[in-house]
């Protein structure tokens, strides 16, 4: 059953307004709609260009897979008709009060890996869209208790969804050294993994590293001097990497959103790191994530996408004023095409 709204829903209305009245006359989002919950939850990153990519039809069946504040979500509802249905994943259940309270949307409190399974469960077998906007709400990172930055003092925990019991806690304190580094290297990119994963291990030997600062002053001599910031944000994100089994999340739910497009259905991800963007990259062109191009016995291409955005799309000068957080976004479109046939021109 879909969670009931809180009395402190703000209509799609304002929240869309609001976001359109701050492009246009350069006021913060922040400053102009400070009374709406959802635009303090999170401000949707490139909501225009990522609507648009969707080419919404009114009668259509959609799939936001990252509903957070709902920003993208009332975007989409606000451009369907009685038709139109909408079904939002989140696996974090701090989302859920933002739920729209209309009848043709549900908010799923899910993985997104479990898509095909739980739009059966409502009786959907075929989607007309899927946006992906991945990673972090604002909300998360802000809830400074909850671990996702290095900024405050919180607890390593790091879960989306709280209801999994493999917590950063766990990452930190009983993976094996070599393990570590594996995800340090693989998730964080850090040049030096092998040293940050040697002192996490030393200092979890004297005591269980609980905390973020604990964790921050574990790895602190292996910070390069004016790149502390940086290479600590890269071990945070390691970590949720890992936490959450990102990346095999998104594999999954790219897998199964190819399974379920209607021909002319458009797949639209919004990714905040390389790793993300590579396996959409390649989903798109080549239908699989190592991007290797398989042809058929004439030697046409077999995709199932035809890309849509044929460089990836970044945020206006505009929106990196407005919203810092949206500085890593990039967003790609494709479409589904009816078979698998030749996609490269
Ligand atoms: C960047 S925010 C989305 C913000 C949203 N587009 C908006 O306008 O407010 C990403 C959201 O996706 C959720 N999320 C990330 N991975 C998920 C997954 N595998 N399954 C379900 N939800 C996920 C997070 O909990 C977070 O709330």
């Amino acid at each position: 059953m879909p969670p009931k709204p809180t009395s402190d829903w703000v209509s799609n209305k304002t929240t869309i307004e609001a976001c359109e009245r701050s492009c246009a006359d350069g006021t913060s989002v922040g400053e102009t709609i400070e009374s709406s919950r959802t635009m303090e939850y999170h401000v949707p990153v490139m909501l225009a260009e990522s609507i648009e990519g969707l080419n919404l039809r009114p009668d259509g069946t959609y799939v936001d897979a990252t509903f957070g504040g709902g920003g993208h979500s009332r975007a989409i509802m606000e451009r369907l008709g009685d038709g139109g249905r909408l079904y939002a994943f989140d696996q974090d259940e701090d989302a859920l009060p933002n739920a729209i309270d209309d009848a043709r949307f549900t908010l799923l409190n899910e993985n997104f890996k479990y898509l095909k399974s739980f739009l059966r469960l409502h009786g959907v077998r075929q989607i007309d869209g899927l946006l992906a906007d991945l990673g972090v709400s604002s909300h998360q990172f802000d809830e400074g208790t909850r671990g996702f930055t290095f900024r405050t003092d919180g607890t390593l925990d790091l879960r989306m969804d709280r209801r999994q019991e493999y917590s950063a806690f766990d990452v930190v304190n009983t993976l094996p050294e070599e393990n570590l580094k594996n995800i340090l290297s693989l998730y964080g990119e850090l040049p030096n993994a092998g040293a940050m994963a040697h002192a996490i291990v030393t200092a979890r030997k004297k005591k269980d590293i609980e905390t973020t600062f604990e964790l921050r002053d574990a790895v602190q001599r292996h910070l390069p001097r004016q790149q502390e910031n940086k290479f600590l944000a890269m071990l945070f994100q390691a970590v949720r990497i890992e936490v959450n089994g990102e990346l095999e999340a998104l594999k999954d739910l790219l897998k199964q959103a190819s399974e379920i497009l209607k021909p002319g259905g458009r797949l639209v991800v919004i990714s905040y790191h390389s790793l993300e963007d590579r396996l959409v990259k390649n989903f798109m062109k080549t239908g699989n994530f190592e991007g290797e191009l398989k042809k058929d016995f004439y030697g046409n291409p077999l995709v199932p996408f035809k890309v849509v955005s044929r460089k990836a799309v970044t945020p206006s000068a505009d929106e990196l004023e407005r919203n810092n957080r949206s500085r890593s976004a990039k967003l790609r479109i494709a479409e589904k095409i009816s078979q698998e046939k030749e996609n490269i021109d």
